[in-house]
């Protein structure tokens, strides 16, 4: 049952797409105490409204425009290529209603997707991962100059049902984060294959080879949130000297991991840049 605080405090929430990205926010919003009252969703997929509808009792409707209507909080989900139309299909509405929008899609930037809007409104652009599907996201998160305070703690509470929330001085820094938190869980799981596959080569079976590994890098990752000492620190503590550890990283080392690396994640920003600049292409 709502409340009345409930309903003066809860700001109404439209979700443009109801993909996966914002199925999971949604759920993580639901699971932190909102009531699905607030939500509307509006999806072109008769499934996946139904599912919606279904699953988490979510008002949901194929009609954009119908949902935005009646809200403050405009969430955009849809894919990045599709932005520009939907945008300009709801450009009077939003023009009209001034709600903040908030826009998770990757490559779109807060001046294109203003200016497909025409108007200038409180636009705070996100940032996050797919680990959001289950509540253990990254986030990174650029307000524009007409957001306020409230935007803010509006659009950080909606985040931080499903991840962790990391704001940014600049929208510069988005494509930072896409190319660090954003494309980083598909390096962690390429890491995981190819551990997951030597221990296969070394008699372990697959069962027990991704047991391990997985529970590994759980583990690591929970340790090094939990510990004080920086990554490089822990790494230090668990290499002994002429150990087997050692021997595997000097190996990794002369065969150029840190290049490896950090020459990955600086391709993945380089290309967020050049993605964002064809995406908003006049
Ligand atoms: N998944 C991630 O890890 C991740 C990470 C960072 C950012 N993002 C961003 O999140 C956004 C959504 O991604 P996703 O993975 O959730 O994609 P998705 O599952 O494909 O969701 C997009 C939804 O929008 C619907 N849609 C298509 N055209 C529409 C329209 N004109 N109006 C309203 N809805 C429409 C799609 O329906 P149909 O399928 O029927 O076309 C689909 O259900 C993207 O912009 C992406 O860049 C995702």
């Amino acid at each position: 049952m709502t409340t009345s605080s409930q309903a003066t405090n809860s700001p109404s929430l439209a979700f443009v797409g109801g993909g996966n990205m914002a199925t999971s926010i949604i759920g993580g919003l639901l699971q932190s105490g909102r009531a699905a009252e607030f939500i509307r969703v509006s999806d072109p997929s008769e499934e996946r409204r139904q599912l919606l509808a279904k699953e988490y009792g979510i008002e949901c409707s194929d009609d954009n425009k119908a949902v935005v209507k009646t809200a403050n909080i405009v969430v955009l989900a849809v894919k990045p290529q599709m932005m520009r139309v939907v945008l300009e299909d709801l450009s009077l509405l939003l023009q009209q209603k001034k709600p903040l929008v908030i826009s998770i899609a990757a490559g779109i930037r807060t001046k294109d997707a203003l200016r497909w809007i025409g108007a200038d409104l409180p636009f705070i652009r996100v940032m996050p991962n797919t680990p959001a599907l289950v509540n253990l996201g990254a986030s990174g998160l650029y307000a524009n100059q007409l957001s306020n305070e409230t935007h803010k703690v509006q659009t950080a509470e909606i985040m931080r049902s499903v991840s962790e929330v990391i704001w940014l001085e600049t929208e510069q820094l988005i494509d930072s984060v896409t190319g660090v938190s954003g494309s980083g869980p598909a390096y962690f799981f390429r890491l995981m294959e190819l551990m997951i596959e030597e221990a296969e080569s070394n008699g372990l079976s697959t069962k027990d080879a991704q047991s391990l590994v997985l529970q590994t890098a759980l583990g690591a990752a929970s340790l090094a949130m939990q510990s004080a000492h920086s990554a490089g620190e822990l790494r230090r503590q668990v290499t002994s000297p002429n150990g087997t550890t050692q021997a595997g990283l000097e190996f990794m080392e002369k065969h150029h991991i840190k290049e490896t690396i950090r020459g990955g994640v600086k391709a993945a920003i380089l290309r967020s840049v050049e993605l964002s600049d064809q995406l908003g292409e006049e």
